[in-house]
């Protein structure tokens, strides 16, 4: 099929508002739009604002009345505990508009923010869902992050509640999510009224009496009492959720969603992004941690009336790197979406790929990959096995969707290994140098987007237009600054190369060297320190530590290298990856005192590396060098 590319993008460039009249037709509205853009409101414009509707009403309720009550809805399955569940969109629909129920008894009402701490299982997404119902903001924490980081949420959030279970479980180890709820509420100053807990069969958690409540006794109460909540009526700019994103400090950006311009956006983009029709399987392989799994294993197959899945594994080890291969067979999935990580760990253990051999996976159409860059070996290897389309495209948390792709329901571009393709219709992507000029094809630049951005991206961080500013509009006036750099060739097609702050992608999470180097120097011992992201042949990068001691510190320098590493996945979480740290004698510097990193990460890179014109001393770098050898790096 011929590309209608061309012709979609040239029509939402040629009229912008008449484009997203026209998406917002797909949505079940309380009261349509009138007014499609108002670009006085808010700090670029608000989509939609004269709108009022309900997220979860066209999540469930719509297709649970509209002939799909028998579908399924949401697929559960977990070789780590052992289970395997299916919803169908009518089970889905009254379980949430009893928890819905249960959260307004616990006095929730609209615009009360709710902690969501839960690992991947389907009162997760119920969880996400009763919110949406009654206008509550979620605001879900990944399980991987350490007390500390889930109290700097609660104390920005300030949640009237939280959602939680007794654990998670990671492959050979529990998770006790209890003991990190607790640490947090403690740490927090912001104090959460109550709790609701799921306990789960691997862990008792212990409650505390008058503020914990169990889940499974409050909802089957509301079930005997037959209470179940109705969807709430929100303005489309309503928040539906925040979630938190590394940002350049330890002080991570709360990143808001709204109601209508994200339903707008995601709707449209299932058919016409990822070619799915209702009632297919679409199969995001991540966690509703990231904003990966709030798009598309939360939001986007349900408002399209297809088929998710709540994975609790991994694609290697639970049992062998077959899992993603025997769920494709299992649930007949039409499109599988994860990280390029994912697919270098199966390759890594099963290189020739024979456990695919023991599965069908005819059902499959696409591979779509995002989260970090797609390698092209990586992309060449799934295409050779998978004998489907592999489809890397560029996203960010900010924009909770693809601003560069290939759309696969308007038939595919040629695909480039190493590009994500095109901007998507909504976005207007420039490559510009500092002074927002634009830079010459093929020559590398700062990506930005031309504003407003579409609907469906931030309006604003929370209760926080300033930093929303300050971050992302002012270094570039009149457009986004995405923080990354890249450059477009001589066909439009756009290359993504890394970030050009100090945010680092570890498996395809995004981590703040910032906030790490924060905590390294809070160990008393450490006198100066910087982290960088170190090329890893799995997992993309991974951080790597260098400290310099205090004067007249005498001990030893290993037994402090560990005490760093322990510092780190105690105060940011395992999920942070850090596993290295090196003493050294003295960093490398500018002669005005800025730390030399990007020549610190060529060495530990093996990269080419030169001694920049403006360092101090030249020396630090054979030190580092040096360092470095001893460590085997
Ligand atoms: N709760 C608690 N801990 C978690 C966690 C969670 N939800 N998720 C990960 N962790 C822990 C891991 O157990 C690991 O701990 P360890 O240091 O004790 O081994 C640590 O965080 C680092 O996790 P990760 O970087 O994911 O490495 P891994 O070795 O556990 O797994 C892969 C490697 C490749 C299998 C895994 O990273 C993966 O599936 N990646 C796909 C990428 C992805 O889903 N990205 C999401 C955005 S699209
Ligand atoms: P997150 O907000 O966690 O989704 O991370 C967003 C960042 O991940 C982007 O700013 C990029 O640096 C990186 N990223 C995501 N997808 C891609 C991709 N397809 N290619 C290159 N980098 C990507």
């Amino acid at each position: 099929m011929a590309s209608r590319y061309e012709e979609v993008y040239g029509a939402w460039r040629a009229n912008p508002e008449a484009f997203w009249a026209q998406a917002a037709r797909e949505v079940d509205w309380i009261k349509p739009p009138t007014q499609i853009f108002d670009a006085d409101a808010g700090v670029y414009g608000h989509w939609f604002p004269d709108a009022t509707c309900n997220t979860c009403y066209n999540a469930l309720d719509r297709h649970a009345d509209g002939g799909r009550a028998e579908q399924a809805a949401l697929i559960y399955d977990s070789p780590l505990a052992d289970a395997k569940r299916i919803y169908t969109y009518g089970q889905l629909r009254d379980e949430v508009a009893t928890l819905a129920a249960v959260l307004q008894d616990q006095g929730v009402t609209k615009g009360d923010r709710v902690i969501v701490y839960m690992p991947m299982i389907p009162e997760a997404v119920m969880a996400m869902l009763a919110c949406a119902r009654i206008g509550a903001i979620h605001s879900v924490v990944f399980g991987g992050f350490a007390a500390k980081e889930l109290a700097t949420r609660i104390d920005d959030a300030k949640p009237k509640l939280v959602l939680t279970a007794s654990c998670g479980i990671e492959p050979g180890r529990i998770v006790k999510y209890k003991p990190l709820l607790d640490q947090a509420i403690d740490l927090a100053s912001s104090k959460p009224q109550s709790v609701i807990l799921l306990q789960r069969p691997q862990e008792a958690a212990s409650m505390i009496a008058g503020r914990d409540h169990d889940w499974a006794a409050l909802v089957t109460a509301a079930k005997s009492a037959g209470k179940q909540a109705p969807c709430v009526e929100l303005a489309a700019t309503d928040p539906l959720y925040i979630l938190y994103t590394s940002g350049t400090t330890g002080i991570p950006k709360g990143v808001v969603r709204d109601n209508g311009g994200h339903m707008v956006a995601l709707k449209w983009s299932m058919k016409n992004m990822y070619g799915i029709e209702p009632g297919e399987v679409f199969w995001a392989a991540s966690d509703v941690g990231w904003v990966v799994g709030h798009s598309y294993i939360v939001y986007a197959p349900l408002l399209h009336g297809a088929t998710t899945v709540c994975f609790e594994g991994k694609p290697v080890g639970t049992p062998d790197p077959g899992a993603f291969w025997r769920m494709i067979e299992e649930y007949k999935i039409t499109a599988l979406f994860t990280a390029p990580t994912a697919f270098r760990a199966i390759k890594k253990e099963d290189p020739d790929a024979k456990h695919l051999a023991r599965y069908s996976t005819k059902s499959l159409r696409t591979l779509f990959l995002a989260g970090e860059r797609a390698d092209p070996d990586t992309v060449a290897w799934a295409e050779r096995i998978l004998g489907v389309p592999v489809i890397d495209h560029w996203w960010q948390t900010e924009t909770g969707r693809c601003v560069v792709g290939n759309l696969v329901g308007l038939g595919l571009l040629p695909v480039i290994h190493g590009s994500p393709t095109v901007p998507m219709p909504g976005y207007d992507v420039r490559i510009v140098d500092e002074a927002v000029k634009p830079v010459e094809d093929g020559k590398m630049g700062s990506i930005v987007i031309k504003l407003p951005l579409p609907p469906g991206c931030l309006p604003t961080l929370w209760q926080n237009d300033e930093r929303m500013s300050e971050s992302y509009l002012s270094e570039f006036p009149g457009f986004y600054k995405t923080a990354d750099a890249g450059f477009r060739d001589a066909g439009g097609y756009l290359y993504i190369m890394g970030r050009t702050d100090d945010i680092i992608n570890v498996a395809g999470h995004r981590l703040s060297t910032g906030g790490m180097e924060e905590v390294l120097a809070s160990h008393p011992n450490v006198a100066e320190c910087a982290v960088i992201g170190m090329k890893d042949s799995l997992k993309g990068e991974t951080p790597l530590g260098f400290i310099v001691l205090k004067a007249g510190v005498d001990r030893d320098p290993a037994i402090i290298e560990k005490e760093i590493v322990a510092l780190v996945r105690e105060k940011i979480g395992p999920v942070a990856a850090f596993k290295m740290a090196v003493v050294v004698d003295r960093l490398p510097k500018t002669r005005s005192g800025k730390i030399l990193r990007g020549t610190m990460k060529k060495i530990a890179d093996h990269d080419e590396w030169t001694a920049p014109a403006t360092i101090d001393d030249p020396a630090i770098l054979t030190e580092i060098v040096d360092a470095l050898q001893k460590k085997g790096v």
